[in-house]
């Protein structure tokens, strides 16, 4: 995972910060991941656009998507009440991003640009404010440690 990423802290834009931790270390361990790979994109859009577009479609929307299903698989394993409307807005994420994909794939700049701010966006604002609630739900059910015996981390 770390060969896929640049690690020199003075290039990070946004900080994966401990108020984003919801307490499910699986998850703020792919929280952070992503926020890693949103800084290397950065870096990597100002030095080869190619390169950009290549690690965007290969590294971050495949580990976006497990990251989502493995979310789900904890909040569905463990009885979280809104799940329902979590599992919607990552599908309605899930869709517009597969939309774009194919013109991506193809080299479209336009489509690069929707796609990546799209992406960039939805996923700061998401892990702030929609994964925080679930950490907090199973923190005040005394599920958190049970569930940070049970989980690993998603491998690329
Ligand atoms: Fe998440
Ligand atoms: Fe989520």
């Amino acid at each position: 995972m770390s060969n896929l990423i640049n690690q020199d802290p003075n290039m990070a834009i946004f900080d994966f910060s401990d108020d984003l931790k919801n307490g499910i270390n699986a998850m703020d361990e792919e929280h952070q991941f992503l926020f890693q790979a949103i800084n290397h994109s950065y870096d990597l859009l100002i030095k080869d656009k190619q390169q950009a577009y290549a690690y965007f479609n290969d590294v971050i929307l495949s580990y976006v998507d497990k990251h989502l299903t493995h979310e789900e698989n904890i909040m569905r394993k463990n009885g979280y009440p809104e799940f329902d409307q979590h599992l919607k807005a990552h599908d309605l994420f899930r869709k517009v991003v597969m939309e774009l994909v194919p013109a991506v794939q193809a080299g479209d700049p336009k489509a690069f640009r929707e796609v990546y701010s799209i992406s960039m966006g939805w996923l700061i604002g998401h892990i702030e404010k929609v994964d925080s609630k679930y950490g907090k739900w199973f923190a005040a059910q005394g599920l958190t440690g049970k569930i940070n015996g049970e989980e690993a981390v998603s491998q690329l």
